[in-house]
């Protein structure tokens, strides 16, 4: 009999008719009230779930006796308790290495559109207040030659690096768990302490993942050791920063700007204070989201769930005990 599998991310018709081949599939395209409801009514009788951004937590997973994996349409795997998988051993997979340059391509963008005041200039021209040269008080900072510091340096940072060191002749500084040999060759990179990281670079890009130890990471301490020229970007996840301590270091001009393509909560709420200064680029959250990404993504969710449907361990498994106790 073939497996139930519940959708709650649309994909595309390929992609669709690849899964009805192997599964009872149950779409569910929208995750408002009704959506969840739905989703609710479904995962008594679901083997596999495939979809991104929904918090898929105990209360709702207990709905779901039968589930034997998830995959996840993301690289970040924030929305799962991987405690409470592996005591169910249900299989979780993600979608690294798909996503790799087109995440760095958002970090780049948000590099270049806060030192070279994109946003800002564009809309002051959108807004018909072109009216002569514009000179010093619209003057931006360059981003080549400029140290670029990279807080975590997984796929994401590399890609970040190689843009930096190849692309801008940027110095690079970087901070993660351990440090990298093959990335300082490659791209003459130099290891910091996160506090010699936040004094010394001139963009401080956060590419780490949300997890126990990272939440808050970035607060007004870390804040207060950047220098007033310096620029933020956050392309990971809002809750590694104290967007508070943000927003006040932004107000006080201990930064110059920051770029941010992910929020404490999101969507960001309409009157957030990031919203009302003019040195601040927020997107909303399209680290990975152009058509080509999110189709391999999504190619790569169902491969993971098939084969994991198929007692196969999955290419991107990310919960190697779930699958030991198998
Ligand atoms: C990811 O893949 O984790 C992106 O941030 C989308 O959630």
């Amino acid at each position: 009999m073939k497996k139930q599998v519940v959708l709650y991310k649309k994909l595309s018709a390929p992609l669709m008719a690849r899964l009805h081949e192997q599964a009872q599939v149950t779409l569910i395209d929208n995750l408002n009230a009704e959506g969840l409801k739905l989703l609710r009514e479904a995962l008594p009788s679901a083997h596999g779930l495939l979809g991104a951004s929904l918090k898929l937590d105990a209360e709702l997973l207990d709905l779901a006796p039968h589930l034997k994996a998830i995959a996840s349409v993301s690289v970040g795997v924030d929305n799962y308790d991987i405690d409470y998988l592996n005591r169910r051993q249900i299989l979780l997979s993600n979608t690294p290495d798909v996503l790799t340059e087109t995440t760095a391509d958002t970090g780049f963008a948000l590099i270049l559109a806060t030192a070279r005041r994109l946003v800002e200039l564009a809309n002051l021209v959108r807004a018909g207040q072109w009216s002569r040269n514009i000179g010093p008080a619209h003057f931006g900072s360059d981003v080549h030659g400029k140290t670029l510091g990279i807080i975590g340096m997984g796929r994401i940072g590399e890609a970040l690096a190689q843009r930096g060191h190849f692309g801008f002749g940027m110095p690079i500084l970087y901070h993660s768990h351990s440090a990298k040999p093959a990335v300082e060759q490659r791209f003459n990179a130099q290891y910091r302490s996160l506090s010699d990281l936040l004094q010394q670079a001139d963009f401080v890009c956060l590419t780490l993942p949300l997890t126990a130890e990272t939440e808050g990471l970035i607060g007004a301490e870390q804040f207060a050791l950047m220098r007033p020229e310096s620029i933020f970007i956050n392309i990971s996840r809002g809750k590694v920063v104290d967007e508070t301590a943000l927003i006040e270091a932004l107000r006080q001009g201990q930064i110059r700007a920051a770029g941010l393509d992910v929020f404490e909560r999101e969507p960001l709420a309409h009157d957030s204070p990031l919203l009302q200064l003019n040195n601040v680029v927020a997107t909303p959250h399209i680290g990975s989201a152009t058509h080509e990404t999110r189709e391999a993504m999504a190619r790569c969710a169902v491969d993971n769930l098939l084969a994991a449907l198929a007692g196969e361990r999955p290419a991107n498994l990310v919960n190697g005990q779930a699958w030991k106790a198998h």
